[in-house]
């Protein structure tokens, strides 16, 4: 089996880029393939806005896990939610939660923990990957964690081992082991690397992917290069031949009607796969990954459609065909 392929027997997946490079669009993409290929899949956010109803073509998506598809659920935490679980979880009723939790000085102790909003959202993500069912199989074959953008999500993962630096052994670090183990074990856990082949994004993906080496000791699978221009006319074929003919074509092309409205935008789409070839080229030389290319879509924004299309490009580049049929 292809690293790539294996990606899909993952138990948890997190998608991981800059800001705005299409995380959760990819995240849902995944989510949406795995869940087609019979794999019980929950698609995780936290503090996200809402746009998985839009993504999905399902119901809103909030604190409550809701069936977004066959074999697919969502849900779209927070630290107030998810921390009101665990505590929930320990102290099984909610009467005693509200003494416990809702007291103003355990609550003003409670904000005072750095990091602890942040523990809430992996404790919960954590508590999803490995949760049981009474039979003891899993109840979820895949976790996908939407996580945030580089710099937060980089303070997030590195909670647990900040705990077990800090804290002394009790019931809190027994946890963040377990925690910790579950993400450092490449068996388990793979992170999906997302960019843009722009400047920016590139050098975000190119510090990220070496601080998940480095800092976090999570396995990156892949890196998704999202969002690239059609590169139609930038193959020394046919169609580049005859832009850089039309291009050069000086006074005659303008003063066709036709031809010199259309010509600008062939121009702008020669030039921005031009520059994604470049930043393809720098990720390629300082990232050492399998790459999936995504190419922009031109609609005005992202829904199932879209997003169905998406998650096919993805398998087509990861899983085989004769594993995609079955
Ligand atoms: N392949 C694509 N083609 C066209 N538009 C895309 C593509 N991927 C994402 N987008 C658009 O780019 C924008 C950002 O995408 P998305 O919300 O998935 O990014 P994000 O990384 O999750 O952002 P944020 O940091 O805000 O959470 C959205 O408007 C989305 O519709
Ligand atoms: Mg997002």
């Amino acid at each position: 089996m292809s690293s790539l392929e294996d990606l899909f027997s993952k138990r948890l997946i997190v998608v991981m880029g800059k800001g705005g490079v299409g995380r959760t669009s990819i995240a849902a993409a995944l989510a949406t393939s795995l869940s087609r290929m019979g794999r019980r899949t929950l698609l995780y956010q936290a503090s996200a806005k809402e746009k998985l109803s839009q993504l999905l073509g399902g119901p809103r998506v909030g604190e409550q896990l809701e069936e977004v598809r066959e074999n697919l659920w969502a849900v779209n935490t927070n630290p107030g939610a998810a921390l009101h679980e665990y505590g929930l979880m320990i102290l099984r009723y909610e009467t005693i939660y509200r003494m416990v939790f809702e007291n103003r000085v355990t609550k003003s102790l409670l904000r005072a923990i750095p990091g602890l909003d942040d523990y809430s959202i992996i404790g919960k993500m954590w508590w999803h990957a490995t949760q049981e069912e009474e039979d003891g199989s899993l109840r979820w074959d895949t976790v996908v964690f939407d996580a945030p953008a580089t710099g937060h999500a980089l303070t997030m993962f590195k909670i647990p081992s900040a705990i077990l630096e800090a804290v002394p052994d009790g019931p809190l670090t027994r946890d963040a082991v377990r925690v910790r183990r579950l993400l450092e074990d490449p068996d388990q856990t793979s992170v999906v690397l997302v960019t843009l082949a722009e400047e920016m994004p590139t050098n975000e993906a190119i510090e990220l992917h070496d601080r998940l080496h480095t800092d976090l000791h999570m396995h990156p699978a892949c890196l998704v290069v999202n969002q690239l221009y059609p590169d139609r006319f930038t193959a020394h074929t046919g169609p580049a031949r005859v832009l850089s003919a039309l291009l050069s074509g000086g006074e005659e092309v303008a003063r066709d009607s036709v031809l010199s409205q259309v010509l600008p935008a062939a121009r702008t789409i020669y030039l921005r796969r031009e520059l994604n070839e470049r930043y393809l080229a720098r990720a390629r030389e300082k990232i050492k990954l399998p790459e999936v290319h995504v190419p922009l879509l031109l609609v005005p924004s992202l829904g199932n459609e879209e997003v169905d299309a998406i998650a096919r490009i993805i398998e087509e580049q990861t899983v085989p065909m004769a594993r995609r049929m079955a």
